[in-house]
């Protein structure tokens, strides 16, 4: 039965950790050993980021945990990483989720975090929450058999031990790598012993795999790939497939040359790599462009701006404007905020403000369009918009894009 005030949200204690893991796991269609999660993950969990809904028992869960953003112009914004999002079956659309994320929303605005991101199991749930689609994602499978490369490697390429050392040296190249690229995030340091299979989460099968390290000319690590495979025999013949889970480059040399090595392993056929932009150099490379094609393309991470001001005054801009913009609140009854934005190339300012709105934009639309790759006309036009100045809409559009596009290859 529900108490009369429906299920009380709040914080998890660390005693109630099981019973959180048991919904969010039953809740995901998972049956991992639970104990065993608790006992590895529980100590690196910041227990005033867990959120339950209970209602003599757990009946929904959410977590969170800190990180930054890299927007455009190099910044790195404060943002908090929701997931773990569940609500029992047995309690769906009470308004839960609603009242869990509004709870964090609000943590997260007194923790001076002023961007949330995640990753949406359905399309339709996160927009009424403020979020829109702020990276586009896909996957790259490349045919190694129909083609070659444009150009020679530079560097060179070597399989490196799995120890200690290597968690530290990935570790420092992606975090090198995330600051340069807009929409990647900062990773947690313990991430990289289970990427690398050192530290085992009973959540996931242990990774088995290699890890290619490309060296510059004066023997610095500049980039690596990190994969697994699945052998294949067609015929008689090899066609195994490799798997690539993370593939960081400082620069161009690196990403070419760790392509190449990837393409070039005997008795491999395919190449499949996840999570990556639809919008990478990869086709480029090769003599037959066909002969790499992205599919599962579609929405990435997911942007919201909890204070909007703090987030938009947080990135530059490539082209000069001056806009007034009235965002609509995602949460119910908070209205909305009013910004002027006095964008530009080398930086910029926001600020609440009382003058006239040239535009009316939902929170979602401009959480798409915030990191520069997703139009906001698009979102706009999706989601509703008043334009109170002819042309305002495609100024801000204008305002909002940039060149590169956002890419994130971490998920959570
Ligand atoms: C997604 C989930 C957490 C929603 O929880 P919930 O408590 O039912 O959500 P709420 O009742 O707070 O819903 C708030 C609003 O979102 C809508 N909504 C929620 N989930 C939705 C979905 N999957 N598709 C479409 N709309 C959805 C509700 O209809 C409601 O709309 P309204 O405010 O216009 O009435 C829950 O269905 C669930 O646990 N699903 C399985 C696990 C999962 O997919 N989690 C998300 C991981 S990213």
């Amino acid at each position: 039965m529900l108490s009369p005030t429906g299920p009380e949200v709040r914080r998890v204690r660390p005693d109630e950790l099981l019973p959180w893991l048991e919904t969010l796991t039953t809740t995901f269609l998972e049956r991992p050993d639970i104990a065993k999660i608790a006992e590895q993950l529980g100590p690196y969990w910041d227990f005033t980021r867990l959120w339950g809904a209970f209602d003599g028992r757990v009946v929904g869960t959410l977590r969170t945990w800190a990180t930054e953003l890299t927007v455009p112009g190099g910044a790195f914004v404060p943002s908090t990483g929701v997931s773990a999002v569940t609500v029992m079956a047995t309690h769906r659309r009470r308004g839960l989720l609603r009242r869990m994320i509004a709870a964090e929303h609000d943590a997260a605005r007194e923790r001076g975090e002023a961007i949330a991101i995640l990753y949406a199991s359905e399309a339709p749930i996160y927009g009424r929450f403020g979020y829109g689609t702020g990276v586009t994602s896909c996957a790259w499978t490349l045919d190694t058999r129909s083609t070659g490369f444009v150009s020679e490697p530079v560097g060179n390429v070597t399989i490196a031990s799995i120890d200690d050392a290597l968690v530290g040296l990935i570790r420092d190249l992606y975090d090198r790598y995330r600051r340069q690229r807009v929409g990647e995030v900062r990773r947690r340091d313990f991430t990289f012993g289970m990427d690398v299979g050192l530290v085992e989460i009973a959540w996931e099968t242990p990774w088995k795999g290699w890890v290619a390290v490309h060296r510059d000319a004066a023997g610095e690590a500049d980039g690596f790939a990190r994969y697994t495979a699945d052998q294949k025999w067609e015929h008689h013949q090899p066609r195994s497939v490799v798997k690539v889970q993370d593939f960081v480059a400082l620069n161009d040399r690196a990403y070419d040359a760790l392509w190449r090595f990837l393409a070039d392993l005997d008795l491999v056929a395919t190449i499949r790599a996840e999570r990556r932009s639809p919008y990478e150099r990869l086709p480029w490379l090769l003599t037959n462009r066909r002969a790499i094609e992205p599919d599962d393309i579609g929405d990435g991470l997911w942007v919201a701006l909890l204070d909007v001001p703090a987030a938009l005054a947080a990135r530059t801009y490539e082209r000069p404007g001056d806009l007034v913009i009235d965002v609509v609140d995602a949460e119910p009854g908070s209205g909305r905020t009013r910004v002027r934005l006095e964008s530009g190339p080398d930086g910029s300012a926001c600020a609440i403000t009382t003058r006239d709105a040239d535009l009316t934009v939902h929170a979602d639309a401009l959480g798409a369009a915030y990191l520069g790759g997703t139009p906001l006309r698009h979102a706009a036009l999706a989601r509703g918009f008043e334009e109170h100045r002819p042309g305002a809409l495609s100024d801000a559009d204008a305002i909002f894009r940039t060149i590169d596009q956002p890419s994130c290859t971490t998920f959570f």
